[in-house]
């Protein structure tokens, strides 16, 4: 059983992004780009993950937690110098070694096991993982002799014009026999139009020792595509939307129009379910079979009942029941978690609250910091005045309470079950169980005064 080792290159800076952020940390369908790739590498069987930080390695390492181990490429001097950095963790094991470059986010598992595959078939010392780009542009070029074996890898900015024609570009993924690899690298010079230690030149040096040196091509190009500048991060936004899309749609997800509807690559969608227009679906969202969601609707680590409907709405770190109405322009806060058949109708906000089944909150409502029972109706413009503007306090409103409309209820209060809220109260106090409660200035009629006022 051979030993499989992979090292992921992401300490370079990503000058091309002009950005605060870290390239390799700016997210694709929501996940970073370097957590993409190393994904998709613990989808295969390899022992050990080696990822190579330096600009921002703090934060990557948060992000990929033990994910992968680390280690630190104090000073970016190339390529060849990162992979070097794991020596010391890799340098003497046997076995067979993937380099991915963290700012390739949409290469496949697949691909990565098949290049793998064709290596150890061809007895490979190294083989690269190419692809003919249409442009070429800022690729390094694979440089082919005249049998058409792979004779070296020539980067953009040292290519000669002749060279620049090729199409055959070096994707940054490679396989390589581990000792090998580590033994070339000590070669490995610096002498090239951008002063750095490239990876790609332990090709030429293998080759020249007469190891065998190989090229697995990929006909996919949208996979292998490298993220230097935010119009590539784009175009990754766009190959990696279309795929997932396209998975959810066979698996009986009906999307009305794919290409405004953004879902991560984490969320779970149950057959049936209908999406709308400018849906976003984010995080690691589950929603049931027949729900209708959208349009123009934001999920975020939610989790959707089946049958539920959600429209032009933005649910944020909550849980929905099953056969429950929510919008349209509601906004359900973290932390809530509302039941089965409920409604939440217009212009509703819902935060850190809880609410039973068949629980109505039909318009213009805020309910914040409640604990709500079932079958709970809230009368359109009722609040729960949830914040003495230090503290925030709990409302409990138990089973079958009716709420008249645009009622204040003054946290912290205990509504009991059963009871009544006259409209228009501002409640202060407990309301017992099966109590009428009315807070509200009595109303004065002074007749005929009206005509006196004209
Ligand atoms: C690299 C390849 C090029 C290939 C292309 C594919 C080299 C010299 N060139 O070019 O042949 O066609 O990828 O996308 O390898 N990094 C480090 N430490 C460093 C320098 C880079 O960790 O000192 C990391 C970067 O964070 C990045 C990856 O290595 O994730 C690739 O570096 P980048 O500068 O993007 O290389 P390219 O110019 O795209
Ligand atoms: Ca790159």
């Amino acid at each position: 059983m051979n030993n499989i080792f992979a090292v992921v290159l992401a300490a370079g800076q990503g000058t091309r992004m002009k950005s605060k952020l870290y390239k390799v940390l700016h997210p694709v369908c929501g996940k970073p780009m370097v957590e993409h790739v190393v994904d998709n590498i613990r989808t295969i069987d390899v022992k050990r993950i080696v990822t190579i930080v330096g600009h921002g390695a703090e934060m990557v390492k948060e992000y990929l937690g033990d994910k992968s181990e680390y280690v630190l490429q104090a000073e970016q001097l190339g390529t060849g110098h990162a992979v070097q950095q794991a020596e010391a963790l890799l340098g003497s094991l046997e076995g067979t070694t993937l380099v991915v470059c963290g700012d390739t986010p949409l290469i496949r598992p697949e691909t990565l096991q098949s290049l793998y595959e064709f290596h150890q078939q061809h007895n490979a010392k190294a083989t690269i993982l190419t692809a003919v780009a249409d442009n070429p542009f800022g690729y390094g070029r694979i440089i082919r002799n005249a049998l058409g074996q792979v004779e070296q890898i020539v980067e953009q900015k040292d290519a000669s014009e002749e060279q620049k024609f090729v199409k055959e570009i070096n994707t940054g993924t490679y396989c390589f026999d581990n000792k090998a690899l580590f033994e070339a690298l000590k070669q490995v010079k610096n002498d090239n139009a951008q002063g750095e230690f490239y990876l790609p030149d332990v090709i030429e040096i293998l080759k020249q020792q007469g190891e065998i040196v190989t090229a697995y091509a990929t006909d996919d190009f949208d996979e292998i595509l490298g993220v230097n500048d935010r119009v590539a991060l784009s175009q990754a936004e766009e190959i990696m939307r279309s795929r997932i899309n396209e998975k959810h749609m066979r698996n009986g997800v009906t999307i009305i129009n794919p290409l405004n509807t953004h879902i991560s690559i984490e969320a779970v969608i149950g057959r049936d379910t209908i999406i709308k227009p400018g849906v976003v679906i984010e995080g690691n969202t589950i929603i049931g079979e027949d729900c209708i969601i959208g349009p123009n609707t934001q999920i975020t680590d939610s989790r959707i009942g089946d049958r539920t409907t959600v429209t032009n709405s933005v649910v944020s770190t909550s849980t929905v029941g099953e056969d429950t109405a929510i919008g349209p322009f509601a906004h359900l806060r973290p932390e809530s978690s509302l039941g089965n058949h409920v409604k939440i109708g217009n212009f509703v906000e819902v935060k850190k609250s809880t609410l039973g089944n068949d629980t109505k909150v039909s318009h213009l409502s805020y309910i914040g910091d409640a604990e709500v029972g079932n079958d709970v109706n809230i009368g359109c413009g009722s609040i729960t005045v949830n914040y003495d503007g230090k503290n925030k306090h709990k409302t409990i409103i138990e089973d079958n309470v009716f709420v008249g409309c645009n009622s204040n209820l003054v946290a912290p209060v205990k509504i009991g079950a059963g009871s009544f809220i006259a409209a228009g109260s501002t409640i202060t106090k407990e309301v017992p169980e099966d109590a009428l409660a009315i807070a509200r200035a009595r109303q004065e009629n002074k007749l005929d005064y009206a005509k006196k006022l004209k």
